[in-house]
C-alpha cells in the first residue's frame, strides 16, 4: 500500500490522498505513521469525516486521549471536542482565545502530552482562522552543537496561567485551571533519539533559572522555531483534516471573530513521556 503524497515543505508539511473506505486498514495506518513521523503535519484535503469516521481514523492509529476531560471536573467531556467560539457551544473562552498563540496541546494536563492531535475544518471563518505550524524537530535539529548542550537536562513548567497571559490575568480563570501546571524537559526525546523542543505560550519559568533569564531563553528559542524554513500555514477548506505530531510541533490559529462561526473538532492521540 503506498499513499499519494505531495510534500509541503522540506521541514514540515505533506498532503496525503486518503479515502475513507482504506481508515482502519491497518497498512495504511502504518504508512500514515510513518509519514507523520517523517513531515510532522499531514494534510488530508476535503476529506469530509464525520465525528464517528474521524474517531476511527484516530483509534486506527493508535490509543486516544481525550486532553480536555483531564480538567479537573471536566471529566465528562465529548470524546470529539469542539474549538470554537459560538455562542450556545460548551466553549471556554480563555482556552479557545489562548490557540491564537504558539502552543502545544496538552502540556498542563496529568498525561503525557498527545503524541498526536486530529483536527477537522467543520465551518471556517470569512476571516482568520488559518492554522499555523512550526516544527520544533527541524528547529532543534538546526541549532549550533553547543547551544543543544547548554539545554540538555533544562526543564521548564507549563501552566493555564502562563497561556493565557497575553489577554486575562490568572483571577479570570476558574480555581482547577489556575491550579493546572506540569514539568516537561525543554528537549523532548523519542525512542529512537529523534529531538524536538517543548515550548510556546504555556511555557512559565525555567525549573532553576532567574525569571528574566528563563524567559530570555524561551523566547528566543520560540523566535528561532518560528522562521520561515521552519513554518506551513494550512489556509482551511472545509472538510480538511490535518493531523500533526504535537511534541514535534508548535501551532496557533489567526485570530477569527466571535461571531464567525468556525468550528473545528479535535480528537487526539495519547502519547508517551520523554525518553529522556
Ligand atoms: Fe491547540
Amino acid at each position: 500500500m503506498s499513499l499519494e503524497v505531495d510534500v509541503l515543505k522540506p521541514a514540515i508539511g505533506a498532503k496525503v490522498r486518503l479515502d475513507r473506505s482504506a481508515i482502519g486498514d491497518s497498512a495504511v495506518s502504518q504508512e500514515l505513521l510513518m509519514l507523520l513521523e517523517r513531515h510532522t503535519v499531514l494534510v488530508f484535503p476535503r476529506i469530509g469525516l464525520t465525528d464517528p469516521q474521524q474517531l476511527a481514523l484516530t483509534d486506527a492509529l493508535g490509543e486516544r486521549v481525550n486532553i480536555a476531560a483531564r480538567v479537573p471536573g471536566r471529566g465528562g467531556a465529548d470524546a470529539v471536542y469542539q474549538v470554537t467560539l459560538n455562542k450556545g457551544a460548551k466553549i471556554e473562552p480563555e482556552y479557545v482565545l489562548g490557540t491564537f498563540f504558539w502552543h502545544m496541546d496538552g502540556l498542563t494536563v496529568d498525561v503525557p502530552p498527545p503524541k498526536a492531535t486530529v483536527l477537522s475544518a467543520r465551518r471556517l471563518a470569512p476571516k482568520g482562522g488559518q492554522t499555523e505550524f512550526a516544527s520544533t524537530k527541524a528547529a532543534y535539529a538546526a541549532l549550533p552543537p553547543e547551544e543543544k548542550r547548554e539545554l540538555e537536562g533544562v526543564r521548564v513548567y507549563h501552566t493555564v496561567t502562563a497561556s493565557v497571559r497575553e489577554f486575562c490575568p490568572p483571577e479570570g480563570l476558574d480555581d482547577a485551571r489556575r491550579a493546572m501546571g506540569r514539568e516537561h524537559p525543554l528537549v523532548w526525546t523519542r525512542r529512537d533519539g529523534t529531538k524536538s523542543l517543548i515550548i510556546g505560550s504555556t511555557a512559565d519559568r525555567v525549573i532553576g533559572m532567574s525569571q528574566a533569564e528563563g524567559r530570555a531563553l524561551l523566547s528566543r528559542l520560540l523566535e528561532w522555531t518560528a522562521q520561515p524554513a521552519f513554518t506551513y500555514r494550512h489556509c482551511w477548506e472545509e472538510g480538511d483534516c490535518v493531523i500533526w505530531d504535537n511534541t514535534s510541533a508548535l501551532h496557533r490559529v489567526i485570530p477569527y471573530a466571535a461571531d464567525s462561526g468556525r468550528m473545528m473538532h479535535r480528537t487526539a492521540l495519547a502519547g508517551v513521556e520523554s525518553a529522556a
